[in-house]
């Protein structure tokens, strides 16, 4: 059978020091699915995606990137917007997409390709400085996914968004698995995860403490409860 799974990682950890932020985290993403990483502040969800986007190091463990042994060429098929998204406020949209299109050589109607995906034709020579931050996060998507990656990887999206811009974004999210486009984004809102993921990770203090298909019959709020009280800093 081809591989389900676009990324599995393996027993990973990561030390700072005597300090433990992942400990032999497991995770299963399947191809063209959504998977929610969910965790409470300081659960090593970034610290994971970081690992995931090449810009960290793991201790031990390791990551399995469509079959094989992940190394940094698999980044031409991984886009990822972690925390803030690298923006020249001075710039525009375009601008900003544009000096990525140069550098990755990519054709410059890709810039207007991303641009219309994301919702953001309309913005013209408004400078990213004056964007809203539905607008920023909009246009960090639309980067992270200019060299038509496989996989997305999405830290807290939609972090200071209102709830209309949360709504227009999950509905974003939702439509990129059908373009084939495999989503892990990460959230400490169960509500914002429940609603787009077909699949949830919980993660508590380093370690997966449940993973498996949201499922509406089951009553997450009180597993991720559970398992955070679980897992917590003795
Ligand atoms: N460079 C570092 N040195 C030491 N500890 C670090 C470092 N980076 C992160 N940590 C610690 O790792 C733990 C996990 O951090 P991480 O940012 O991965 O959590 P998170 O789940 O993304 O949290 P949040 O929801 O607040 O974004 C935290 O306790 C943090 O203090
Ligand atoms: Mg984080």
């Amino acid at each position: 059978m081809e591989n389900e799974y676009i990324l599995q990682i393996k027993k990973l950890t990561k030390k700072y020091k005597k300090d433990t932020v992942l400990n032999e985290l497991t995770v299963n993403v399947r191809k063209n699915t959504i998977y929610g990483l969910l965790g409470p502040n300081g659960a090593g969800k970034t610290t994971a995606l970081k690992i995931i986007s090449g810009l960290l190091k793991p201790t031990s463990g390791e990551v399995i990137f469509n079959g094989h042994k992940w190394s940094r060429t698999d980044l031409f098929y991984i886009g990822s917007l972690i925390e803030h998204a690298p923006l020249y406020g001075n710039l525009t949209a375009e601008e900003n997409l544009d000096v990525i299109t140069t550098i990755l050589g990519l054709p410059k109607k890709r810039n207007l390709e991303v641009l219309e995906v994301v919702g953001l034709t309309d913005t013209g020579s408004k400078k990213v400085m004056n964007f809203s931050m539905g607008m920023k996060q909009r246009l960090g998507i639309a980067l992270a996914m200019i060299h038509n990656p496989k996989l997305l990887i999405l830290d807290e999206p939609t972090n200071g968004l209102d709830p209309i811009g949360i709504q227009e974004l999950r509905q974003l999210i939702s439509s990129f698995p059908k373009q084939g486009i495999t989503v892990l984004l990460s959230s400490h809102m169960l509500s914002e995860v429940e609603h787009v993921a077909d699949d949830i990770g919980i993660i508590s203090n380093g370690v997966l403490g449940y993973e498996g298909k949201i499922d509406s019959s089951q009553d997450l709020e009180t597993l991720f409860t559970e398992i955070v009280k679980k897992n917590r800093k003795q």
